[in-house]
């Protein structure tokens, strides 16, 4: 057997934008938020199909109150951590806050710096029907675009705070108009995040992409969480849909705990994590030091 037959053999399929669209109606889709190399790695590994490098990390990460302050430059270099880690799950990175709004020109030099810099294979920007231009023109362009309407974190001041969306039915028709002009305009899927789950149906069964819940009930072709929120790692402030699969955190800290103990007690580190010289050399070192 050739050895490009092993590279081919060993080589992980990644996915693409055609895979993500065909799993609707087929299987569920699974994305979940990554910062950095160690977590993107145990991401890949469980089978997660997309790897979010959300501006969410502005809180959970960075421990700021929103997502507005987060800048190019540091999704960027948490992008290129993630990237790394990713063979077959897709990394898509957040356009941060004001980096795509004021036109065409604006989210194109955006794009261009998150696929070439970041290393990413999409990119994920807020809004509805306002945002279409933008959305039209990075897929011409060749960028493939994941939409995110409903709570829009970026907006959240003029939206009156983290609020679920879509709750009259005025609201929830301008949500399935906005899906269906993302979906029009390109997207290759679209998260919702906080609608009640029936607008979430209604809007899944609107459209031929997949919509990506996140608060927003069991219909949606698939669905992503803040990984530290379903880690037990985030404790600010834990979302009403967010489920903790785990609490890690305690554990993180019971062993801080103990290790601080122990380097107290001069119990760690012992003889199995020191290194040693031969006997020899030290008898001379010391002659040398007399
Ligand atoms: O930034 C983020 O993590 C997100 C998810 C909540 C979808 O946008």
């Amino acid at each position: 057997m050739s050895a490009h037959k092993h590279v081919a053999e060993d080589a992980v399929k990644a996915l693409t934008t055609f895979d993500i669209a065909k799993a609707k109606g087929s299987r569920k889709l699974t994305m979940l938020t990554s910062y950095d190399y160690s977590i993107a790695t145990l991401a890949e590994q469980s089978g997660v199909d997309m790897l979010l490098v959300g501006d969410s990390m502005g809180m959970v990460m960075l421990g700021r109150p929103d997502t507005i302050s987060v800048t190019l430059d540091e999704i960027i270099i948490h992008a290129r951590s993630v990237v790394l880690a990713a063979k077959r799950s897709m990394v898509i990175a957040d356009m941060p806050f004001m980096t795509y709004e004021q036109g065409v020109s604006e989210a194109m030099h955006t794009a261009k710096r998150l696929l070439q810099e970041g290393g990413v294979r999409a990119v994920k920007l807020e809004g509805g029907r306002e945002v279409v231009p933008q959305i039209k023109a990075l897929v011409q362009a060749g960028v493939p675009v994941c939409g995110h309407i409903g709570l829009t974190p970026q907006r959240s001041a003029v939206l009156g705070g983290f609020k679920v969306q879509g709750k009259t039915a005025l609201a929830a028709y301008n949500l399935v108009q906005d899906a269906l002009a993302l979906q029009q305009a390109g997207c290759f899927c679209i998260v919702l995040e906080a609608v009640p789950a029936q607008i979430a149906k209604r809007v899944t069964a609107a459209l031929d992409i997949p919509t990506i819940g996140i608060g927003a009930g069991p219909h949606c072709d698939g669905q992503v969480l803040v990984y530290t929120d379903m880690l037990g790692l985030y404790d600010a402030f834990v979302p009403k849909f967010a489920k903790q699969y785990a609490q890690v955190g305690n554990i993180i800290r019971d062993a801080f705990r103990q290790y601080a103990k122990e380097v107290q007690e001069g119990v760690f580190p012992g003889p199995e994590h020191s290194f040693t010289i031969k006997d020899e050399e030290l008898v001379e070192l010391d002659n040398l030091l007399k």
